[in-house]
């Protein structure tokens, strides 16, 4: 049964490998972002959550704050909370807070000691509710505990989604209906489009710590798979992409070198890039057309004084 949840680490190295292979064997070399969230990037990452230029996380606080018992109203008592892509859970605690004798936590996330962190310190914290943890890649198919009752509620906070192309936002807002079911309800965070001038620095911070966050991509890469990428030798780049509206990441390569990863070498071209990250920023209108076939419909959504960001409710339609 465990296995399910926690596929052995020789088989999460070997799809790893796989994917960082695959990637950079593309004209376009890419890493899957979801890779990111190792212990140190996990870290790194809730350093960028308090950086002055990253409006994101403080913005969606700031919502749920606000608006706390208005979700709590809406979502109604014994919500049993699926959260995608867990974190620190410091947004899930707002909600909690809010909410009328809730039923359990199911918090999922790839990075398991991060999780199981949190979901210790939570159980010490709401000693009344049924944590239960999976350590697991959101996009694949999931199961409920069956011991625990309540209303599923679905939470994706932080826009993650923003990190998904349209056919897997398809994907996954599907699976999360066949996992959460008919009663099911569903809050998402989405960042929405605005000004360059405002979303290069969020992605481009004056302190560094986003290009060591970038960067420790290939660190890891180094210490899980016996790599030997040059971290001196690439270089953190944010771009807004305005056609398809989105920040993209990559790693640039600052000299013609060639990196070896287990058997396989890969040659680098100066300038050339990995493409690291896609980070959509929202059009509302044009997302729920993404939303409305895959079961799901928008009944509400709360906003920040600019317009920077959207938490969205959905209700399994
Ligand atoms: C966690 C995917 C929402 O896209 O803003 C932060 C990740 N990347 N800085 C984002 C991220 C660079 C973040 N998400």
């Amino acid at each position: 049964m465990d296995d399910a949840f926690e596929p052995h680490a020789a088989s999460q190295t070997d799809r790893f490998l796989q994917d960082v292979l695959t990637g950079l064997a593309q004209t376009q070399k890419t890493l899957p972002c979801q890779y990111f969230y190792d212990e140190a990037g996990s870290n790194l990452f809730e350093q960028i959550t308090e950086l002055p230029e990253y409006y994101p996380t403080r913005t969606e606080i700031g919502i749920l704050t606000r608006h706390a018992t208005a979700m709590a109203d809406a979502l109604g008592p014994r919500a049993l909370l699926v959260e995608y892509g867990a974190g620190a859970s410091t947004k899930t605690r707002i909600l909690l807070d809010a909410l009328v004798d809730p039923a359990g936590y199911v918090p999922i996330d790839v990075s398991e000691d991060f999780l199981l962190q949190t979901a210790d310190a939570l159980k010490l914290e709401y000693p009344d509710l049924a944590v239960h943890p999976i350590a697991a890649d959101f996009m694949v198919e999931l199961g409920l505990p069956d011991h625990i009752d309540g209303t599923p509620v679905g939470f994706f906070p932080g826009s993650t989604i923003g990190n998904l192309s349209d056919g897997e936002i398809d994907q996954f807002l599907r699976a999360a209906r066949r996992l959460l079911g008919p009663q099911s309800k569903f809050i998402i965070g989405v960042d929405l489009r605005k000004s360059p001038d405002i979303l290069m620095p969020a992605y481009d911070d004056a302190q560094g710590v986003t290009a060591a966050f970038n960067l420790n991509l290939l660190r890891r890469i180094n210490h899980d798979l016996g790599a030997n990428f040059d971290l001196d030798a690439f270089q953190h780049e944010a771009i807004w992409n305005d056609e398809d509206s989105r920040i993209e990441m990559h790693l640039r390569s600052l000299k013609s070198q060639t990196v070896t990863i287990g058997t396989q070498s890969i040659a680098f071209a100066q300038d050339e890039t990995i493409h690291t990250e896609n980070s959509r920023k929202f059009d509302l209108t044009r997302l729920v057309d993404v939303i409305a076939p895959t079961g799901w419909t928008l009944r509400e959504n709360w906003r920040d004084p600019r317009d920077f960001f959207a938490v969205l409710l959905l209700d399994a339609a």
